[in-house]
């Protein structure tokens, strides 16, 4: 018996992927799949994704362990490792024909020797920091490391990345800075007579609103999940893909002065019947909705009282008639005329969907719905 579950609409997916392809065109799509596709489950959404139309050209992950777990269920598309390859992945990672982001000098040789053991050419795509001070070559330092790199014969440069700092906010100027720098490099590439594949800089953010910056390919994370990063509203309709639902473990009618959960924050203000819930923060339900949180059972809007447990929390279910042990109450997702959304919870935890959504436990099972 499972406490709690997540619903994964892959329905909602492909309509995301959908207004992903409207805003840019036919620029080709990488769909980040990192942190277990945003808790939705990587494999899952990455076997939909790659039978999709619009059609997924690459996928995104984190590390190196994410593209193995990738390959391993069939994946076919290119995987790109967006953090860089440590020299003790780099046999894995040619095994598992995955292609990493590379922003260090000394990676460029060994992978060179690995590869020319197997006699098999290595793909990389080249990262650039050009404001984000994460991951990358510095612009100044670019045309050396990329001269180093074209220079082993078993390694092909196949891409040119960056990362935006702060697209999500209406004020675009250094996102333009960021962008200015990368098409500065372009050009200097351009004069030079090179030309590579793919270059690529947007995410969700720029995508929804940045539409300079889409480049040769575009790397849609959160906007796939149904979810907009941005700071303003956006007309772009979106579907989240996630529900959940907890599951009610018990039911009791206390009096008015009764004290709840750990640390008795909150006392009831009169008689009141509460539920006991599924769900905790062992399984991604923030300790900060205590007392502030929202579920919805039977279609009707319920407060989280007292402090979220590990792996339950406690629900003032006063005015729910026919609520009963066993029954499903909607963590976040539609019930009945109601729906509470991950960006709404995210919100009221002091937190961004991406936190909430990536932090969702392995407990909670997830349910893949077809479309
Ligand atoms: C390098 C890189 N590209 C693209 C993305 C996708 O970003 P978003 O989920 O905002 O679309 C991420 C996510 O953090 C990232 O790290």
């Amino acid at each position: 018996m499972s406490g709690s579950f997540a619903e994964i609409h892959l329905g909602a997916l492909r309509e995301n992927l959908l207004q992903v392809r409207s805003q840019t065109g036919t620029a080709p799509i990488l769909a980040v799949v990192k942190a277990n596709a945003y808790g939705h489950g990587a494999v899952r959404v990455a076997q939909f994704l790659e039978q999709c139309q619009p059609k997924v050209d690459f996928f995104g992950v984190a590390f190196l362990e994410e593209g193995i777990a990738l390959r391993t269920a069939g994946i076919q598309n290119p995987i790109l490792v967006l953090t860089g390859c440590p020299m003790d992945e780099i046999s894995d990672l040619i095994q598992y024909d995955l292609t990493p982001v590379i922003f260090d000098v000394d990676t460029l040789a060994a992978i060179n020797t690995q590869a020319a053991k197997r006699g098999k050419i290595i793909k990389i795509h080249l990262k650039i920091d050009t404001g984000m001070s994460r991951l990358g070559i510095l612009p100044d330092d670019f045309f050396t490391f990329l001269e180093k790199a074209a220079s082993y014969e078993m390694i092909t440069i196949e891409g040119l990345l960056s990362h935006f700092a702060e697209a999500d906010l209406r004020d675009l100027a250094f996102t333009q800075t960021q962008l200015n720098t990368m098409n500065t490099i372009l050009g200097q590439l351009a004069q030079k007579g090179i030309r590579l594949p793919y270059y690529h800089l947007a995410n969700s953010a720029a995508i929804l609103h940045f539409k300079p910056s889409t480049l040769s390919l575009i790397r849609p994370g959160l906007m796939l999940y149904g979810y907009s990063p941005l700071k303003e509203k956006t007309d772009i309709p979106l579907r989240p893909v996630m529900q959940i639902r907890a599951r009610v473990l018990a039911l009791k009618n206390v009096s008015k002065g009764t004290s709840i959960s750990y640390g008795r924050t909150f006392i009831t203000k009169g008689d009141s019947r509460i539920a006991t819930v599924a769900i905790g923060y062992a399984d991604g339900y923030p300790l900060s909705l205590s007392n502030t949180g929202i579920m919805i059972a039977k279609g009707k809007r319920v407060p989280v009282i007292g402090r979220v447990c590990m792996d339950m929390c406690m629900l003032d279910v006063t005015t729910v008639r026919d609520l009963s042990v066993g029954d499903w109450v909607t963590v976040f997702g539609e019930d009945g005329p109601e729906s509470i959304w991950a960006d709404q919870l995210a919100q009221w935890a002091n937190t961004h969907p991406y936190e909430l959504l990536c932090g969702i436990g392995t407990r909670v099972q997830r349910r893949y719905i077809q479309p």
